[in-house]
This record gives C-alpha cells, sequence and structure tokens, in this order.
C-alpha cells in the first residue's frame, strides 16, 4: 500500500486522476487532498475537490485549500479547457462537508514530517504549494518518499508553444521545485499526449453507472473523442505512474524552468546528457497505453461497483 498526497486544481483530468485513486483502494492509501488556484481559481478547485471526495467515495481524506495565485505572475487559467466552473458540464451533488481548517502548505508539511520516508507527493497543478512548502521546510525534500508531477514537456508546450501549463501558470515555483534538491518524476506532454480518450475508452466507461455520469461528460467536454484520438487525461498518468511505474518508461535528466524568457517562459529545458552532474528528474519518455487504460478503467470499474 503506498501512500499519495494529491496536490490539485480540478480540473477535468484532475477529477479523472482522483477517481484513479478513489478506485485503487488496496494499492493507494490517499493521506489528502491539497488544493492550488490553476484550471479556476482556488474556491472552485477546492470546491470540486470538496464534491468530488464525496462523490467518489474518499471518506474522511482531508481537502485542504493552499494557494490562490502564483508566487510572482498574475493569473493564467484555463477555463477555455475545462469550463467556467472547472468541471465542464459535470454538476456533482453538492458536497456535504467543507474543507478541513489551515493552509495546504501547512498541511504538506505536517503530513510529509509525520512519516518521513513513507508518502509521495503527487501534484497535479501548478506548483506553487509545493514550493512554498519547500521554502518553509526544506526538509520535506527529504521527508517526501517521491515527488511525482505532472507537468511540463520536453518537446513542446501546450499553453504555449514552449511551456506545459502548469508550468507557465506558477515558473517560479516550478524552478524551485526543480532546485530543491530531490528527484522530480516528471510526467509531461511527451506521455500524457499519449492516454487519449478514444471511443474505444469511451465505450468502457458508458456502463459505468453513476461514475459515467462523471467520466462520460467530463470526457466529451473536454475534447472530441474519435476512433483514433480524443482529450488526453494527463493528470491520471501521475497517480497510474505511482499505482504501477513499469508502465512507463523513464530517463534520468537535468532540468531547469526557463523563467525569463520572453517566449520560452515556463519551459521545461531537459538535459539527458547528464554526465557529472546530479539528475534532478526522472523524465518520463514512453508509456504503454494499453496497460494503462485497463489500469483506469479497471479501478473505475471498482468505484462504480462500489
Ligand atoms: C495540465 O494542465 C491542466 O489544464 C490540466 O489539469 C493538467 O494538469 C495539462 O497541461
Ligand atoms: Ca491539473
Amino acid at each position: 500500500m503506498k501512500k499519495v498526497l494529491i496536490d490539485c486544481d480540478p480540473g477535468i483530468d484532475d477529477a479523472l486522476a482522483l477517481a484513479l485513486a478513489a478506485g485503487s483502494p488496496d494499492a493507494l492509501d490517499v493521506v489528502g487532498v491539497t488544493t492550488v488556484g490553476g484550471n479556476v481559481d482556488l474556491p472552485l478547485t477546492t470546491a470540486n475537490a470538496l464534491a468530488l471526495r464525496e462523490f467518489l467515495r474518499m471518506g474522511d481524506v482531508p481537502v485542504t485549500p493552499g494557494s490562490a495565485g502564483a508566487l510572482l505572475r498574475h493569473t493564467v487559467r484555463a477555463t477555455q479547457v475545462h469550463g467556467t466552473t472547472g468541471l465542464g458540464d459535470v454538476v456533482l451533488p453538492a458536497p456535504r462537508l467543507g474543507p478541513s481548517e489551515g493552509h495546504a502548505v501547512d498541511f504538506i508539511v505536517d503530513t510529509l514530517r509525520a512519516a518521513p520516508g513513507e508518502i509521495t507527493l503527487v501534484a497535479v497543478g501548478p506548483l506553487t504549494n509545493v514550493a512554498l512548502a519547500v521554502r518553509r521546510e526544506p526538509r520535506v525534500v527529504e521527508w517526501a518518499r517521491d515527488l511525482v508531477i505532472m507537468g511540463g514537456s520536453y518537446t513542446r508546450g501546450n499553453r504555449t508553444p514552449a511551456a506545459e501549463f502548469n508550468m507557465l501558470a506558477d515558473p517560479e515555483a516550478a524552478a524551485i521545485v526543480f532546485e530543491a534538491g530531490w528527484t522530480v518524476t516528471m510526467l509531461g506532454l511527451d506521455v500524457t499526449l499519449s492516454a487519449l480518450v478514444t471511443t474505444e475508452v469511451l465505450e468502457r466507461m458508458r456502463p459505468l453507472g453513476r461514475l459515467a455520469d462523471l467520466l462520460v461528460p467530463a470526457a466529451q467536454f473536454y475534447g472530441v473523442v474519435t476512433a483514433e484520438g480524443g482529450p488526453a487525461i494527463h493528470d491520471a498518468c501521475a497517480v497510474a505512474y505511482v499505482l504501477d511505474p513499469g508502465l512507463f518508461t523513464c530517463v534520468p535528466a537535468v532540468v531547469n524552468v526557463e523563467t525569463t524568457g520572453e517566449f520560452t517562459r515556463g519551459m521545461t529545458v531537459t538535459d539527458f546528457r547528464v554526465g557529472d552532474r546530479k539528475a534532478n528528474a526522472l523524465v518520463a519518455t514512453s508509456l504503454n497505453v494499453p496497460a494503462f487504460w485497463d489500469l483506469v478503467v479497471g479501478a473505475y470499474e471498482r468505484l462504480a461497483d462500489r
């Protein structure tokens, strides 16, 4: 059983990542969910996380709100992708329970401190909370079992030609996180753009009862589903990595985040020629797509049966 703390900005694919975690109770123990402003504003990402906690029957997993905006930059949102609420056309029942007291940054620090070496931090939004946790208590780098992020790319961006959304939304935070001294497992667009909801995948989701009420409209809002391609459920890749790292090929690299480039801000400049330097990242370069979908749909089926 692996313990995970999920920092997220739900977000359609964040929701699908949480559903993967919730459907894997024998393999994953979700010790907390923290929220960050990202795809939509913090009050919405937090409200969505609270609604998802109950819809996905995640019990009393604490949901703790964190940073509303980037460390230095003006706000960048992704409402054109995720809709004004962050969950597209999906309307979940209003949650009965509210968020936990306190701030996500304290929650991350305190939770990792209490179980050194045990908890994998999974970050699938802008890295503002994680960077602030590193600044507040640098020992989180030692205490985390691992840091797995969805973000960046060694090839191309999605929000700009150079930058992936989570990196562009808070490049200084991303730079702090990559420079902190741990090895960041980076699941970037290079692999997440192969995790596509095709017609075949959607047909596997349709029979899943109440869960289909989330999965199907979410996938369809997020992009056009065809036999060949469809929307990429980027964030689910990070949870899938924790569940089964063997799905991915990962290569050590030195990654630097561009923070000053006029056209390249938020780019994850990735050097696979590590040489004598210490690699600060393990960068995913390929994904076993059929095995990924078997893992994801299997978890969704278990969740639907509960
Ligand atoms: C990332 O950006 C967000 O819009 C998604 O939720 C995902 O975390 C993909 O670039
Ligand atoms: Ca996200």
